[in-house]
Order: structure tokens, then sequence, then C-alpha cells
């Protein structure tokens, strides 16, 4: 490990994690019957519904001569490029038809795939599952599988609400995640006169505990730092709050907030686009308010307010990044971010020697920053 103590000169690598789900796009703004285009980690794919309402990811380019499958002719079950009219079933690619064969040419048309992606509907969005580049040949393999579910919000009744914000950041998914899980940017970014000023920065004290693939905030009575914990605390005795924040590779924070029978729970992901481009999906699910019928609205508020602000600050670092400016990482503040470069290496080097991961919190660590 290098050595903590003085600044560490860092540069984020922009490299983006294959084998892992990702957000693909909101639920709501994908029809039966229709093709939406989206981006994830530079593969352009079609994402779309079929006539049952299952949601299917395919990669946008026909396996015939690359023209984008988005713009075919789709029933509602096969998929037809616009070029040469070949079908592909939507959900495993396989191709079902090619027009301009005769009766006597006997191409083996099912053991042509447009590539296709495993694909699930969670909590209002559209996941896709991005596994490691295959080896074989384009064209003719087969859609990988996920090893494992989508990730699910954690919910604590029966009843509650949804909602989502979705934000993107012109900046390489790094700086996407380390602003995310970045405490000192707060009283500077995230003014506001009910919320914060800079006059209010004070000294804190948090844990920190390794957890698979990632790190956690230990569960604490909160210091008054986050938005649902200004609002729960109209509903429960400050001391009975508790808040648990988790960070997991490749890009899942996760918030839990519970005061006795009322929880807030959040899944915030950063979502690689391109090199230098990336989106934050916040969805959030909760018991509380619903008795006050301005309750969401006035949550998703406040939430809009956070994540423009972040965004405006993230375009105008873009600016700055454009210059490959040497970047900096100082304790205790930026001890997250390092973690998560850590953390991302680790896993690498696990995949590329076959071995375990080797985490790189050895145990349980206190931090202090002022903000
Ligand atoms: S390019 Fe798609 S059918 Fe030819
Ligand atoms: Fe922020």
């Amino acid at each position: 490990m290098p050595d903590l103590d003085s600044p560490q000169r860092q540069t984020p690598d922009s490299l983006m994690l294959t084998g892992f789900w990702y957000r693909a796009l909101p639920a709501d703004r994908v029809h039966r019957n229709q093709l939406q285009k989206v981006t994830l980690l530079e593969i352009p794919l079609v994402i779309g519904r079929d006539r049952q309402g299952q949601p299917f990811a395919l990669r946008d380019a026909c396996p015939h001569r690359g023209m984008p499958l988005n713009s075919g002719k789709f029933d509602g079950e096969n998929l037809e490029c616009s070029y040469h009219g070949w079908q592909f079933d939507v959900h495993d690619g396989q191709c079902q038809r090619i027009p301009s064969l005769t009766a006597d040419q006997h191409l083996k048309v099912d053991r042509i795939y447009a590539g296709s992606y495993p694909c699930e509907e969670q909590d209002g969005f559209i996941w896709t599952y991005i596994p490691d580049p295959a080896p074989q040949g384009a064209g003719f393999s087969k859609p990988a599988e996920a090893c494992e579910p989508a990730p699910v919000i954690d919910k604590f009744s029966s009843k509650y609400k949804l909602a989502y914000l979705t934000a993107d950041m012109p900046v390489s998914v790094d700086h996407g995640i380390i602003g995310l899980m970045d405490p000192a940017h707060g009283p500077f970014v995230h003014q506001a006169w009910w919320w914060r000023s800079r006059h209010s920065i004070h000294e804190k004290q948090k844990n920190f505990e390794p957890i698979p693939n990632g790190f956690r905030m230990s569960a604490h009575t909160p210091s008054s730092n986050s938005a649902p914990y200004k609002l729960l605390r109209l509903y429960a005795a400050a001391d009975s709050i508790t808040t648990t924040i988790d960070f997991v590779l490749p890009n899942l924070r996760t918030e839990t907030i519970r005061a006795g029978k009322y929880w807030f729970s959040s899944l915030t992901t950063v979502t690689p686009i391109t090199r230098n481009h990336c989106r934050i999906d916040v969805v959030a699910a909760w018991n509380l308010f619903r008795w006050i019928p301005f309750g969401p609205g006035l949550l998703k508020f406040v939430f809009a307010k956070f994540v423009e602000q972040d965004r405006r600050t993230m375009e105008m670092q873009a600016e700055g990044l454009k210059h490959n400016p040497h970047l900096m990482l100082i304790d205790d503040a930026d001890r997250p971010a390092k973690w998560y470069f850590h953390l991302k290496a680790a896993h690498l080097e696990a995949k590329r020697t076959g071995g375990e991961m080797k985490h790189p919190m050895t145990g349980p660590v206190t931090l202090r920053w002022r903000s």
C-alpha cells in the first residue's frame, strides 16, 4: 500500500469493469413493441420490450454488416434488420430468417446470433448484464449468462413508495464514483439556506469496515448530514435513527436509514457510458410520508437539488480535466476514494490470476475529517 501520510498522486484510469449488472435506463421509458438506443461501457445497445412486456437488450449492430438494429422493424417478437431483412429473436439474438437464401441454399441460419445481453427489470430500472468480452467470433456467440441476479433495493415492509432520479455527468465513471463518496465537498457544493453552509463545518468521525467487494460506513446515528435523515427526525427520536452506507463494486452505493418501523433505502449507481461520460441514477424506496400528500414530491425535490449541484460541479470539473492535470487524494477525506481504486485493482488482479480477491482493508478503520 502506498504511503498514506503524503498526498497521493493518482489519475483515475477510467477503466470500465465488465462481468457486472448495470442500470441501462428507467423502466418507464421502454414501452411494449418499442426500441430504445442506449450506450453502456461504450457498447451500443438496443433495448426494448416484447409483446408480453419482457425487456431485452441486443448489441445495436447487425452481425451481417453492422447496421444499427434500432433502425429495424420490430413486431414484438423478432427484430428485422433494415438493410437486408435478417430477422433475430430479441431475447437470445438467434437469427430466424435470411430472406436472400434460396430453397437449396442450406446456410445454418440458427448458428448466427446478434449479440444479446441478460436483461432484468428491478425497482423501476432495466438492468443489463455486461459480460467480459467474449473470445469467440462475433456473430456466432450465444448470449452470456449472468452468474447472479441484478441488484435490488432492500425493503423492510410490504408497502412502500419508489422514485428515481437520473443525471448525465460529463466525467469518467471514476470521477463520478469518487465524487459520490467524497465527504468534503458537501459544505461547498451543497449549500442552501435550509440546509447548511460552510460555517457549519465541523469535525466528524466515522467507522468503516470491509465487506465483500466493498466497504461499509458502519451503522451509526447520523450526525445530521443526509437529507432523508433531516426529514426522518420529524418521525422518530434522533437517537433511534441509524444509517448504514455501503459501497460495493462496480458502482453501487446503498444507503439504509431505519427509525423504528420507518425506513428509507436508496441504491445509487454510477454507470459508465463512455470513457469520459457517466450517468448517476438514484432510486429510493421508503415507507415514510405516506400520510403527507407532498412527501414524495418534497423528497424528490431535495434529491434533485443535490444531484443537480453535483452535476453542475462535475461539468465544470470536466473543463479542468481536459488538460490532464495531476490529481491528489488526501487522508482522511479521500480515503474512501483510495479504497475504491484499490478495490478495483484487486478485483482485476484476482480475475487475471484466478485467485482470491485481496481486500485493501484488513479490518475496521475510523476516519476523521471536517465537513
Ligand atoms: S446488415 Fe443487417 S441484414 Fe444485412
Ligand atoms: Fe454531492
